[in-house]
């Protein structure tokens, strides 16, 4: 997924960890620099081998080209101790948490979630969430250059953003047309 603007622009890419070690160097490669390698955590009872441990996580690389803005404000976690004096006060003050760890703990999205289309891999709602409220405005643009079966513009039209959306899978297009 990608979210830009003219100069600026901020691209996360999911994939599974040891792919994002390979591609690293190339994308660094093309100008994009790496902002944060996040960790997407999630429990899973499937992959499971006798002689290695289960991958339950992807990594989330956000680079950026250009100085593009960053909203995390936006999209925080709840603070932990919430009755504390000094977070009441923060609280009181109008702050609502502090900002995410770089690692996020987000279940898959289930055949039995909301919005499954039946797709491969289709991303979790609040995942795709995060990542435009961190980057975006609303009215900005996000774009997804391998959409499947279209998370990022049912996210992008709940938020207000504009979006588009690209896929080589022609199939793709009959169920953006049902967003
Ligand atoms: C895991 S699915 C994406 C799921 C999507 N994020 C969602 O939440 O529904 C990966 C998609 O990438 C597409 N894809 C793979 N290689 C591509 C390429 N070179 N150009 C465009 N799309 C590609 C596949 O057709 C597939 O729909």
């Amino acid at each position: 997924m990608s979210v830009y603007s003219a100069n600026d622009a901020n691209m996360f890419l999911v994939i599974y960890p040891h792919i994002a070690a390979r591609l690293l160097k190339g994308i660094e490669g093309r100008g994009w620099k790496l902002k944060q390698w996040i960790t997407w955590v999630y429990p899973s009872n499937i992959g499971m081998s006798k002689r290695k441990c289960t991958t339950a996580s992807r990594a989330v690389l956000w680079f950026t080209l250009g100085d593009p803005e960053t909203y995390m404000k936006a999209d925080q976690q709840p603070f932990k101790n919430p009755n504390d004096k000094r977070i009441k006060k923060l609280i009181a003050e109008g702050s609502k948490g502090v900002n995410f760890y770089d690692w996020w703990h987000i279940n898959l999205r289930k055949n039995v979630s909301k919005g499954f289309k039946g797709y491969f891999n289709q991303l979790p709602v609040e995942l795709v969430r995060r990542m435009i409220l961190l980057t975006t405005k609303e009215g900005e643009w996000v774009g997804d250059l391998t959409a499947g079966a279209g998370t990022t513009w049912e996210v992008a039209k709940e938020l207000g953003r504009s979006c588009w959306l690209n896929d080589l899978n022609p199939d793709c297009i009959e169920i953006w047309e049902g967003i």
